[in-house]
C-alpha cells in the first residue's frame, strides 16, 4: 500500500505532538510533589485523637525556618485556630479530618487539596509575604461549610 508523503509526514507530526502532550501532563502531574494518597499515610479516623500526631495538633518549629502545623478538619472547624510564623518560614501542612470530606484552600496561593478522612494529606507552602492568610474549606460538608475556616498570620 502506498502512503502520501504529506500523509506520513501528518502522520509523524501527530505522534511528535501526542508525545509531547503525554509528557506534559506525566510531568506536571508529579513536579510539585504531588503523589495521590499512598498505604504509608492511612489511619482509623475514628481514632483521630489518640493517633499521633493529630492527638497534638498545632504548629510544631522543626527548623530554623521550617514548621510543621499538624491540623484536624471536623465539621465545622479546623484545629488549631490561628497560627503565626515569620515571614520566609516554609510550612508543611499535615491534614486529617474526622468525618467526611473537607477541602484546604489557602485564599490567593496555589495551596489547595482535599482532606480525606482516613489518610495523612499534606501539602508544603513557603510564606513569601507578609499578612494574613485565610485558610478555608472549599468541599461542601453540610450546613455551616461556608463557615469552615482558620488563619495564619505571617509576620515580618
Ligand atoms: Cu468542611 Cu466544607
Amino acid at each position: 500500500m502506498h502512503i502520501h508523503r504529506l500523509e506520513k509526514i501528518w502522520l509523524g507530526f501527530g505522534c511528535v505532538m501526542l508525545a509531547v502532550f503525554l509528557g506534559i501532563i506525566g510531568v506536571s502531574a508529579f513536579a510539585s510533589g504531588n503523589q495521590p494518597p499512598s498505604d504509608a499515610t492511612l489511619i482509623d479516623p475514628t481514632q483521630v485523637d489518640q493517633t499521633k500526631p493529630f492527638d497534638q495538633p498545632g504548629l510544631k518549629k522543626i527548623d530554623d525556618n521550617k514548621y510543621e502545623a499538624v491540623m484536624v478538619s471536623q465539621a465545622f472547624q479546623f484545629t488549631p485556630q490561628d497560627m503565626v510564623i515569620k515571614k520566609g518560614a516554609t510550612v508543611n501542612f499535615l491534614v486529617t479530618s474526622k468525618d467526611v470530606v473537607h477541602g484546604f484552600e489557602i485564599v490567593k496561593t496555589n495551596v489547595n487539596m482535599m482532606v480525606v478522612p482516613g489518610h495523612i494529606n499534606s501539602i508544603e507552602y513557603t510564606f513569601k509575604k507578609a499578612g494574613d492568610y485565610l485558610i478555608v474549606c472549599n468541599e461542601y460538608c453540610g450546613t455551616a461549610h461556608h463557615m469552615m475556616s482558620t488563619k495564619i498570620k505571617v509576620v515580618d
